[in-house]
């Protein structure tokens, strides 16, 4: 499974232990910046990892910024994308089960590495549990409109 990740110059440390992480466990990573820890707009990383993902290259994003937030805010602009900001393993379970989430914003400057590789993890392996959740998902789509 291919899963897009980027980050800003807050969330860069923690970005480059998680793409290791990833690839340790199987995944293929695309890391889509940036290269380096230089100050740099987290809206512009937001927006290619959240295109990559709806375009249908990869099947999930994670972005790392500070808080996380600034993240999920931008990618959420991205028609397709589900974008949440999850400090917790139990969230990461829920909004995949329920949100049907396919990108997972993280704080670098909050949360310790040891419990984002546990929220990735998670997150990356519940499944969507469809039924009644399915009917909230369209109507989150019709907002698009
Ligand atoms: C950068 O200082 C910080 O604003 C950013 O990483 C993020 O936390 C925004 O939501």
């Amino acid at each position: 499974m291919r899963v897009s990740i980027a980050s800003d110059h807050a969330g860069f440390d923690q970005k480059q232990h998680l793409a290791h992480y990833l690839r340790d466990e199987g995944f293929e990573v695309a890391d889509l910046g940036p290269a380096t820890d230089d100050r740099v707009d987290y809206p512009d990383f937001a927006r290619a990892v959240a295109e990559d993902v709806a375009a249908g290259n990869s099947r999930f994003g994670v972005l790392v910024c500070g808080t996380g937030i600034g993240m999920a805010i931008a990618a959420n602009k991205v028609p397709g994308i589900r974008a949440a900001n999850v400090i917790d393993p139990r969230f990461a379970e829920l909004t995949r089960q329920h949100n049907d989430a396919n990108v997972v914003t993280l704080s670098g400057r909050f949360v310790s590495l040891e419990d984002n590789q546990r929220i990735v993890n998670v997150f990356l392996n519940t499944a969507f549990e469809g039924g009644r959740h399915a009917d909230r998902i369209q109507k989150i789509s019709d907002l698009e409109q």
